[in-house]
């Protein structure tokens, strides 16, 4: 069988500087592959992961590789994989099949190069790893005993699998572990959607109407560095609570018809489709930018933005002007897909070493345990715990512990006012 297919070998150096510079920065991650290459928890099993093969990515291959199993990998995203990286763990002999500006053809090829391996675990982003074992290739679902789906999209999916009965095997939804979402939806991708913007445009944010569309857990995140760095922030959402609390937070929040006509920035990051479609691309101002840090290319509609212009060209690396029919420009960042990871590098190590120690000890998790049926499971506590642990600890933050009276005040309800 093919055993890897990146774009270049020759990076391999490369890459493997930009993975032990992301190992630095992964305490957590480093020290469970160091009780991994221990115990081997994963001996034996093969591991199908389709993730975005970055250097953090490559971290936890290496861990869960440290563990005793065998890994094939592709890239959960067409335009996210680092191509160094991806020669890199090839020359390490993982089973790499990924390289950067992927056509969808070649995209599922290489899902089901990683499907040839037969896994007995997957490791997901987005779901389609997991969507394409339950279509196309239902014969490999015999040998699958459990899975992890790493994000809030891919969740979305496998609770719809789960509802109509089609979900065949148990998956844990690492993205609902509180240190995976608190802090890598959050900061991770506060910061690097902010990173990706500024790489590809190299504009100055203070000043800009900055409209950021939702305000849930990554949407927070964009909104709230754009306003560290002066943007003027303007929300939109569908839910009242989430609306309500980005105005209190000192956002402006109003319909995307009639934010449209003032940003200059707009980022979608809803999980949702056509969030930004002809009609406020119609509206929107010479000059301005539009992006999108949520998983799929579907929350700006391509397909509107094509019909509307007569002409488009690149100006520099994922930045492209479209001239619309009155001569009015737009620009779209990264071709719609995930500006974060497509323009910039993804999120920073620090918060991958969370989201990721859950993805290993997840891994685990479904390693030891038989008794999982097939359903969308949580974290399970002592994991999200255990990994907030381990992470103050290396952060060197300590905390307090209940006293033993405060441990029964806080479990018996006799006392009240005093
Ligand atoms: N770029 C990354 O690296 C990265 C990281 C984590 C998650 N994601 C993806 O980002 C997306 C959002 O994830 P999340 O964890 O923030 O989800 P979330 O559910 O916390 O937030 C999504 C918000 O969008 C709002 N929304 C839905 N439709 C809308 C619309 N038409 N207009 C305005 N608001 C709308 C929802 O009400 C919700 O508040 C998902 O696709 C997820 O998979 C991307």
């Amino acid at each position: 069988m093919e055993q890897f297919q990146v774009k270049d070998k020759t990076l391999a150096a490369q890459g493997r500087l930009q993975i032990e510079w992301a190992s630095k920065h992964m305490p957590v991650l480093i020290q469970i592959k160091t009780r991994f290459n221990k115990e081997k928890p994963l001996k034996g099993l093969t591991l199908g992961a389709c993730l975005h093969v970055t250097k953090e990515t490559a971290v936890l291959v290496e861990t869960l590789a440290a563990g005793g199993a065998k890994i094939a990998l592709c890239g959960s995203n067409p335009l996210s994989t680092q191509d160094d990286v991806a020669a890199a763990l090839a020359e390490e002999g993982i089973n790499v099949f990924a390289w950067r500006g992927q056509n969808t053809e070649e995209y599922y090829q290489c899902i089901n190069k990683v499907l040839d391996f037969k896994p007995m675990i997957t490791l997901d982003d987005g779901a389609d790893l997991v969507g394409t074992l339950h279509g196309k290739r239902k014969e490999g679902l015999k040998n699958v005993k459990g899975g992890t789906e790493e994000t809030t999209t891919g969740v979305i999916r496998l609770r719809a699998m789960e509802r109509d009965g089609s979900l065949k095997y148990p998956i844990i939804a690492v993205n609902d572990a509180y240190t995976k979402y608190l802090f890598d939806n959050r900061y991770g991708t506060g910061q690097s959607t902010i990173d990706g913007i500024l790489r590809a445009t190299s504009v100055l944010l203070a000043g800009k109407n900055f409209v950021v569309c939702g305000y849930g857990w990554c949407s927070r995140g964009i909104a709230m560095r754009a306003q560290g760095l002066g943007a003027k922030v303007i929300v939109t959402e569908v839910i009242p609570t989430k609306a309500l609390e980005a105005a209190m937070n000192g956002l402006r929040v109003m319909p995307i018809a009639e934010a449209a006509e003032i940003g200059d920035i707009f980022v979608t990051a809803t999980g949702d489709i056509n969030v930004i479609r002809k009609e406020h691309m119609q509206k929107m101002k010479d000059g301005a930018i539009i992006a999108n840090s949520g998983h799929f290319n579907v929350e700006i509609s391509l397909k509107d933005l094509e019909a509307l212009s007569t002409s488009k060209r690149t100006i520099r690396p994922n930045l492209e002007e479209f001239t619309l029919k009155d001569g009015k420009k737009l620009y779209l960042l990264a071709e719609g897909r995930l500006v974060n990871l497509a323009a910039a590098e993804g999120h920073p190590s620090e918060v991958m070493d969370m989201s990721f120690a859950n993805q290993a000890l997840c891994a685990e998790y479904i390693a030891k345990n038989s008794r999982m049926t097939p359903k969308v499971y949580g974290v399970p506590c002592d994991i999200d715990e255990n990994v907030a642990e381990l992470k103050l600890k290396a952060m060197g933050v300590q905390i307090d512990k209940l006293t033993p009276e405060q441990q029964k005040y806080l479990s018996t309800w006799e006392m009240g006012t005093t």
